[in-house]
């Protein structure tokens, strides 16, 4: 896929799940660029402070664009999908309240709700299938009437099985509850339309799929969402009272925003709004299928989540019979120049419902840039630490 970046690439990078690299092609420029003359956005009255403020508003336009949304304000900025995920749950719960999630979820979204459960709200975890997807008619049967929230993952981090969240999500909304999409490892590669997937939050990192900086990341807030702010403070606006606008985007964005990242970000929108999330899925789908394909056909590895393109995402597990997935990762950089991830991925409760826990499997992502040949040399790789442990 062309443009490609300029970034350097010594490594097969197969980590795209962690963080995207490369990064669109003048993303770094534009990070280089605001670190010369970013004045504080939003705040003062200079031009520099006004540039930074309208790299923001660039990006926020083309996060609503990308996502069809007709209002860009409802687009929280983040510092990554972590603290979005973590302002949506302890923004929206209350003691006492219920929450239904899966056991597919990343610790950004089990970790706070085990925080809630601890200040008095209770909590259902359902259990997906061996298969890594979990049933919609299970979440909607475990909805309550003091349910609150329903917390799911878009795609898993772990099988890049795509969760049947436009089921869930319409369910909820007509039984009452609030809604929570962990779009971490969709967005940018599978197209989200919030016009089509009436999700009440959705977040996601922009430094993922979204192919932007570190450091940013961002949380939609459809209108009429009762959220409190997690971090109250300066906003730049309504200056004369010491209360937290409830306008937004200033009502949860207190602080100096990361200006440097969101003006890399606003640059990879821009590509991303030019190329499609139709094209990008096109291409990455493209490279699963040769990668199930090839290593299917070796003796002693097994691959774990969807075999079919039209259920996952760019993201792959797998093991290598007898050997530990740390050290199947440790063989792959040092025998082959290939990163990839191994262990847990930060979802000890995925590996549980895979069978895989504790020691997890090895994961795949390719990008939108990953080529044919990264993706032979890799098969490569692998039948020859397949074949040397025998
Ligand atoms: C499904 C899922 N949710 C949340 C996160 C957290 O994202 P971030 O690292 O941007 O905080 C990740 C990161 O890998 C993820 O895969």
């Amino acid at each position: 896929m062309s443009p490609r970046s300029t970034t350097p690439r010594d490594f097969v990078y197969l980590d795209n799940a962690a963080t995207s690299l490369p990064k669109a092609v003048g993303v770094a420029d534009a990070v280089r660029a605001a670190l010369l003359r970013a004045g504080n956005p939003g705040r003062s009255a200079h031009v520099l402070s006004i540039r930074s403020a309208r790299d923001l508003f660039a990006a926020r336009e083309r996060l609503a664009g990308f996502f069809g949304s007709a209002d860009s304000s409802r687009f929280v900025f983040t510092e990554n999908a972590t603290t979005a995920l973590n302002i949506a749950i302890k923004g929206i719960l209350r003691p006492g309240d219920h929450v239904v999630t899966t056991s597919v979820e990343h610790n950004s979204v089990m970790r706070p709700l085990r925080r809630m459960e601890e200040g008095g709200c209770r909590i259902t975890v359902v259990p997906a299938g061996r298969d890594g997807v979990v049933d919609a008619k299970a979440v909607l049967s475990a909805i309550r009437k003091d349910t609150r929230l329903v917390a799911v993952v878009h795609a898993s981090n772990v099988s890049g099985a795509i969760q049947p969240v436009g089921e869930i999500v319409r369910g909820a909304r007509r039984l009452g509850a609030f809604t929570l999409v962990d779009a971490a490892q969709t967005a940018g590669g599978l197209p989200i339309h919030l016009g089509d997937l009436p999700a009440d939050m959705l977040a996601a990192p922009g430094h993922k799929g979204l192919l932007g900086p570190q450091g940013t990341g961002f949380l939609y807030v459809r209108e009429g969402v009762p959220l409190a702010p997690l971090i109250e403070g300066g906003t730049g606006s309504r200056s004369e009272e010491d209360h937290q606008p409830d306008f937004y985007p200033d009502a949860l964005e207190s602080g100096t925003q990361n200006s440097v990242g969101l003006a890399g970000l606003a640059v990879s929108l821009s590509w991303l709004l030019r190329k499609g999330a139709d094209n990008i899925r096109k291409k990455e789908m493209g490279l699963i299928a040769e990668l199930i394909e090839g290593m299917e056909r070796i003796r002693g590895v097994t691959v774990f989540g969807p075999k079919d393109t039209a259920k996952c995402v760019s993201v792959l597990s797998f093991l290598v019979e007898g050997m530990d997935p740390a050290e199947t990762g440790r063989r792959l950089e040092k025998g082959f120049g290939i990163l990839v991830r191994a262990g847990l991925h930060c979802s000890p409760n995925s590996h549980r419902t895979l069978g895989t826990f504790p020691e997890g499997t090895v994961r795949l992502s390719p990008g939108p840039f990953t080529t044919r040949k990264e993706i032979a040399l890799l098969l490569r790789a692998l039948r020859k630490i397949s074949a040397s442990r025998r």
